[in-house]
């Protein structure tokens, strides 16, 4: 985790000294992940979203944010009626032309990450790549230990297609389950429940290519990832 003092990181900028950066953050209009600043010395994380008078201070030109998505949202840039995730971030962030990296259903919670780094997108969400994608899910009905083996050798979904190789581990009560796809057909794991005779009545994706949702982020709540999660998802991406 790199972290450096926010005046720096302003004056690193190229836009500001250092003495101007100190004025600007103790006048109150400097924040960073949408929270006001007021001490120049505070450490932040180098891959923070920073932002001078509402402005992002663009010395970076690919933003990663991990959304805790709460259910009722899509996962979707914009929509006519329902609340979109970007639409959790402050204004600023929505300049940045942030998309949603793989899509999360209007009812599931949790990971989504939210990014303007195409290539990474594609890397993360193309099943060539065998990217882990951890799902929570509590269903109606009951895991049994020969599900582990029918999801693991694949079940025929969308008429016709045989969903690749996942890994069901089943917790303390047999209704819950953490499921391990690398792929992520519409409703793919509601579906492949379905398929072991389980209704899936709670959904959250728990982590994507090893990064897992940082357990302090309350439903709603977002931040930047770490350089190391950054990192991580890259070599994950193929990039
Ligand atoms: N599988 C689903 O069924 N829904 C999601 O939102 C993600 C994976």
């Amino acid at each position: 985790m790199a972290l450096s003092r926010l005046d720096r990181m302003l004056s690193a900028s190229g836009k500001y000294t250092r003495s101007q950066a100190k004025d600007l953050i103790r006048s109150g209009r400097v924040s960073v992940d949408g929270v006001c600043m007021t001490k120049p010395e505070v450490k932040c994380e180098e891959s923070a979203m920073i932002t001078v008078n509402g402005e992002a201070l663009n010395f970076r030109e690919f933003h990663y944010i991990m959304l805790n998505k709460p259910a009722g949202v899509l996962s979707a840039t914009e929509d006519r009626k329902d609340t979109v995730a970007l639409d959790l971030l402050p204004a600023q962030f929505q300049k940045l032309k942030l998309f949603p990296a793989g899509r999360l259903d209007k009812d599931a919670e949790g990971f989504l990450l939210l990014t303007n780094d195409g290539q990474l997108a594609h890397g993360l969400m193309s099943p060539r790549r065998h990217v882990d994608k951890v799902y929570y899910v509590r269903v109606e009905g009951e895991f049994c230990e020969k599900d582990k083996i029918t999801l693991q050798e694949g079940v025929i979904i969308d008429g016709d297609y045989k969903t690749m190789p996942a890994k069901l581990q089943i917790l303390d009560s047999a209704s819950e389950a953490e499921i391990t796809v690398q792929e992520g057909r519409f409703h793919q794991v509601k579906k492949m429940c379905l398929a072991c005779g389980c209704r899936v009545v709670y959904l959250k994706r728990l982590s994507i290519a090893g990064v897992r949702l940082d357990p302090s982020l309350q439903t709603g709540e977002f931040r930047s990832l770490t350089e190391e999660e950054e990192a991580q998802l890259k070599r994950e991406a193929g990039m």
